[in-house]
């Protein structure tokens, strides 16, 4: 059987240098708090549970990271001052009271590191046979982290950058801050931390050297960017660029065309089928899932939707909490809400806005209409500037249309309203009654042409501008 294992994941600090009324750990990278990617990192590795630590702004953290996880094994841990690392990791000892096994400690601000570094830190660890290993990193500037201090080969202890000899300071290794812990070792190790030191705290890190005097110290070796921290809003930046890179790398490897990489945004948890291209400037955020042979045309914006196989969205297609069939054609411009679900074959054109609209299998709304609160069939033809009055100044109405209906143009359909089967609306009707099937409704006023009306306006204005010469022109109708 596997060892048990639990994580800690620091969200505790304030991060003054956000200069920000928000707590550090709760600035969006990528469209999710900083604190999501090292929680969910934990919870992929199979830890349970995961104690994030809060202090600063604890209630709004932990609300925060309870919406993100709601079924999370998830046990908060309060620290009430913030004393440093070790006292922050000490304040969860009540929360993984009776825990036996290993325990991942992560800081909350440090967004990028991968689930595959983590999984190499538990073999290195397994391997190891000591009660702590941890992860360094190379730095060309290490000012301000602290050096992995070996001596004949092997770590001994980790020396923060302010208590440095100058030979100390030139060591290029640094602690990247993720480590793996023995329990049995972990909280009377932390009891025994004394905070005199540079900065008058409790450094985690003194855990290595106790952990040295037991057995080997493990330590792995990870790229920069993925141990980065976020202390100020540009680094937060550079992460998210960083982030946004390894993301669109990966859909790229699975298969995924992006034409311009560097301005395609996508949020971790979005999906895309293979042979989909993805113009410039494209937003893909939430749990979008986008299937196969997709073409998303720049400027598209999709959020928390579903696009299924071989659909085409044109230029600037908005979609929002939407779900779309196969083979279907939307935009350019095209604003689908939430609520929208279109069959297969739809073909949804210019300045079409719907909400919560059902439209089924090869219906058409080409140009310029408000779909809203509407049930439509299939092989349905709206025409332009087709309205669905839903909205009677205090309630929601439901509009619906059979199959193979035909709106005209620039018609209302004043709902509750049912257009049934095959029936047909004029061009310009506003249709208040139900129209049953088979039928035709037009609601025009007839039309009235007033023959030779031009010639007796102009002959109208001729006669005045005689009379009274310096008038202004006047127009006069009828
Ligand atoms: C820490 C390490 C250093 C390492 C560096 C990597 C210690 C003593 N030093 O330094 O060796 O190179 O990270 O980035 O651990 N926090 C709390 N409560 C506290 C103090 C901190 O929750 O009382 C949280 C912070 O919010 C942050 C994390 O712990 O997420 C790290 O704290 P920070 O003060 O940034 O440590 P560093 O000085 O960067
Ligand atoms: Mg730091």
């Amino acid at each position: 059987m596997t060892t048990p294992l639990a994580a800690v994941v620091l969200c505790a600090g304030k991060g003054t240098r956000m200069r920000s009324e928000k707590a550090k750990v709760l600035h969006p990278i990528l469209g999710k708090p900083l604190c999501f990617y090292p929680l969910m990192r934990a919870l992929e590795l199979g830890a349970s549970p995961v104690v994030p630590v809060v202090g600063h702004q604890a209630a709004e953290v932990e609300q925060a990271v309870r919406a993100l996880f709601p079924a999370g094994p998830l046990r908060f841990a309060l620290q009430k001052e913030q004393r440093g690392t070790a006292d922050a990791v000490r304040s969860a000892e009540g929360a993984l009271q009776g825990f036996q096994g290993r325990v991942l400690i992560l800081y909350g601000d440090v967004p990028l590191v991968r689930r595959e570094t983590l999984a190499a830190l538990v073999d290195a660890h397994e391997r190891g046979g000591g009660v702590l290993s941890l992860v360094s990193t190379r730095l060309e500037d290490p000012t301000g982290y602290g050096r992995v201090i070996r001596e004949g080969g092997k770590v001994v202890r980790i020396v923060e950058h302010k208590d440095c000899t100058p030979a100390q300071r030139e060591v290029r290794d640094c602690n990247a801050g993720i480590y793996l812990v023995d329990s049995s070792f972990l909280w009377t190790a932390l009891a025994n931390i004394r905070s005199t030191n540079a900065q008058g705290e409790f450094y985690l890190t003194d855990l290595v050297e106790m952990a040295a005097q037991k057995g080997p110290v493990p330590a792995i070796d990870a790229d920069f960017n993925e141990t980065a921290g976020v202390n100020d809003r540009v680094e937060l930046s550079a992460r998210a660029r960083d982030l946004q890179a390894r993301i669109n790398i990966q859909h790229m490897r699975n298969g995924v065309s992006l034409a311009d990489p560097a301005t395609t945004y996508i949020e971790e948890g979005v999906t895309i089928g293979s042979d989909t291209e993805v113009g410039p400037g494209v937003s893909l955020s939430g749990a979008t899932v986008v299937g196969r042979h997709v073409s998303i045309a720049q400027g598209c914006i999709l959020h928390a939707s579903s696009v299924a196989d071989g659909t085409t969205l044109k230029p600037y297609t908005v979609l929002e909490e939407a779900k779309v069939g196969e083979r279907c054609i939307l935009g350019p411009f095209s604003r689908l809400r939430p609520g929208t679900d279109l069959a297969e074959e739809v073909h949804l054109g210019n300045f079409v806005e719907t909400k919560k609209a059902r439209i089924g299998k090869g219906s058409k709304a080409n140009h310029l209409a408000y779909l809203g609160d509407a049930k439509i069939g299939s092989g349905v033809n709206v025409g332009a500037g087709t309205i669905t009055c839903n909205y009677d100044g205090v309630n929601k109405h439901v509009t619906e249309l059979g199959d193979k209906v035909f709106i005209g143009s620039d018609s209302q359909l004043v709902a509750p309203v049912k257009v049934g089967d095959g029936a047909y609306v004029g061009a310009g009707t506003t249709v208040t009654k139900d129209v049953p099937p088979g039928s035709l409704a037009v609601s025009r006023t007839p039309q009235v042409n007033l023959e030779g009306w031009v010639e007796r306006k102009k002959a109208r204005k001729a006669k005045s501008a005689e009379a009274d010469p310096v008038k202004p022109d006047k127009v006069s109708v009828g």
